[in-house]
């Protein structure tokens, strides 16, 4: 008798152990409604919401679409197979993405979290709406590789996106523009503002003693151009990456044709930096430390060369190892898991 009382008290003491830890990583989200949640402390996004106001209907139709397979021409290729929510909305382990028909595309796919900041996409800037961003994707022969006009007809043939349209718009129309708008409005909410850095900016969390030092390093030689808090300053730099010669990319000359703009990318986020491993626009670097071996001591000088990093930035392997520990505090495991971004079963 006694140990079956003994194994009831267990069994209460454990399930409010267990409760207490669920509550304790539950975090309090707010629902997708009409207004767009900045977090405190960050500067006014430029997305122009008014052309494209979020409602929960829209931003559902987006997540419909964004796993959709249909998007792509033989189904296998839907937004979501290169931007995965496990590693932060771009993909793992492999440099280029994998596309259509065995093919790869250009470049590494960013994580595309916190997309109402920017104001032109692509590592090269080449993108100045974010809805011909996916237009882009669809008709790109190495990525999604179908017609707009084709997937248009794919949806029209989809009773359940009629009344997801009507939902999202009033009426049941389907078309280009409806549709990249529900895709943008989808997108426009992985805002990525949770990670351990932001707690310890609200004062809910506090560093520890290697986490404080990295930020320390990273605020003297990398925060001019990873700017707090988006981790960019959103401008285009050729930190001295030499040309690859396969895929010879050489980033913004190929938007804007000035030699003075050849080997510049965008510099890119450092949030989530960990799980959107490799890195790098052609994602050249596989860890932390590959990186690290180039800003200190792989930099090629050239006529672009940001002067910032021309000298290369000197990094002890004392300061790498608290560089990665700090680096490590940008990983946003609310948003990894989020269920509001998970395919809709
Ligand atoms: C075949 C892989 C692939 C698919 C499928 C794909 N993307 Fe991308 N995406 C990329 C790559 C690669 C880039 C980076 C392009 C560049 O920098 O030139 C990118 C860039 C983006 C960007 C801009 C990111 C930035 O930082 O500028 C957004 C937003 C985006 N994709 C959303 C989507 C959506 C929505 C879909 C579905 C309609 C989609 N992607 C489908 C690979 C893909
Ligand atoms: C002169 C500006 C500049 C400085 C200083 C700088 N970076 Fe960068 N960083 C960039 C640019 C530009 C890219 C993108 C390069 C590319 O892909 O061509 C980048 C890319 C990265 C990436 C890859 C991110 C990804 O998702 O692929 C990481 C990580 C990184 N930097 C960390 C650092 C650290 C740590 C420091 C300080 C030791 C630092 N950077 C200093 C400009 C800079």
């Amino acid at each position: 008798m006694k140990r079956y009382i003994l194994v009831i008290f267990a069994f209460i003491i454990g399930g409010s152990l267990l409760l207490e830890s669920c509550r304790r990583v539950q975090y309090v989200l707010p629902p997708f409604g009409a207004t767009f949640q900045v977090p405190a402390g960050w500067p006014a996004p430029k997305y122009d919401f008014s052309q494209n106001p979020l409602t929960p209907e829209g931003v559902e139709l987006g997540r419909y679409l964004f796993y959709d397979g249909r998007l792509s021409k033989d189904g296998n290729y839907p937004c979501a197979s290169c931007h995965e929510q496990v590693s932060a909305f771009t993909h793992e382990d492999h440099p280029l993405a994998h596309g259509y028909g065995g093919s790869h595309s250009n470049r590494n796919p960013p994580g595309i979290y916190n997309m109402a900041w920017y104001s032109e996409y692509f590592q090269d800037g080449g993108m100045k709406k974010l809805e011909d961003v996916y237009l882009s994707h669809v008709s790109a022969p190495n990525e999604m590789g179908e017609t707009i006009e084709n997937v248009i007809e794919k949806l029209k043939a989809d009773s359940k996106y009629t009344s997801m349209f009507r939902a999202a718009f009033g009426d049941p129309m389907i078309n280009a523009d409806r549709m990249t708008k529900a895709l943008s409005q989808f997108v426009l909410t992985m805002v990525s503002s949770n990670s351990k850095y932001d707690r310890v900016q609200r004062g809910e969390a506090t560093f520890t003693l290697s986490e404080q030092l990295g930020y320390d390093i990273f605020k003297t030689k990398c925060a001019t151009c990873h700017k707090e808090p988006l981790f960019t300053d959103f401008s285009y730099r050729n930190i001295g990456m030499p040309l690859d010669a396969d895929l010879k990319d050489k980033g913004r000359q190929q938007v804007t044709g000035s030699g003075n703009d050849s080997l510049k990318f965008r510099v890119l986020s450092l949030r989530n930096a960990q799980s959107t491993r490799p890195f790098g626009h052609d994602g050249r670097f596989f860890s932390f430390t590959n990186l690290y071996m180039h800003y200190n001591s792989g930099v090629v000088n050239g006529p672009t060369t940001d002067p910032i990093v021309a000298g290369g930035i000197p990094l002890s392997n004392f300061e790498q190892g608290q560089l990665t520990a700090f680096l490590n505090t940008l990983t946003d495991s609310v948003l990894i898991n989020d269920p509001r971004f998970k395919k809709p079963q």
